[in-house]
């Protein structure tokens, strides 16, 4: 069996979304404390609808391809629907990542929540701290 998918190779070399935004509605930026790469993600956020994603990483093959499904998945839904993405389900989404790289779908999950979390706070809407446990640091990453 390859070691990847026919899709994560589909969303590595021809990654949706990349790129920035300007006046995003909420960006956000983390980093994985093990391997060091970073992801960003920007928000158009309308009438609670996501109406536009983009991002940008200095992230291996599969956190690009990881990053590329997350923004397929989340654009087009509401702000509650895209809080509810978990990268267990971009690995779904993407056939599979090999075990030691499932942390790099955890990047883009983080990402999109940071973005979130961003636009919350950018238009004081109140939220529920638990659902963005402290990714600072990403002290999650650090754990693998
Ligand atoms: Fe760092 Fe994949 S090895 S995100």
């Amino acid at each position: 069996m390859a070691l990847y998918s026919e899709k994560v190779m589909d969303h590595f070399t021809n990654p949706r979304n990349v790129g920035e935004m300007e006046n995003a509605d909420g960006i956000g930026e983390v980093g994985n404390a093990k391997c060091g790469d970073i992801m960003k993600i920007y928000l158009k956020i309308d009438n609670n609808i996501i109406t536009d994603v983009k991002f940008n990483t200095f992230g291996c093959g599969s956190a690009i391809a990881s990053s590329s499904m997350a923004t397929e998945m989340i654009k087009g839904k509401s702000v509650d629907e895209a809080l509810e993405l978990t990268n267990k389900a971009v690995v779904e989404a993407l056939d599979g990542l090999p075990p030691h790289k499932i942390h790099c779908s955890v990047l883009a999950e983080e990402a999109v929540k940071a973005a979130l979390k961003d636009y919350y706070d950018k238009n004081n809407i109140p939220y529920n701290k638990d659902l963005f446990p402290d990714c600072d640091g990403c002290a999650h990453c650090a754990d693998h």
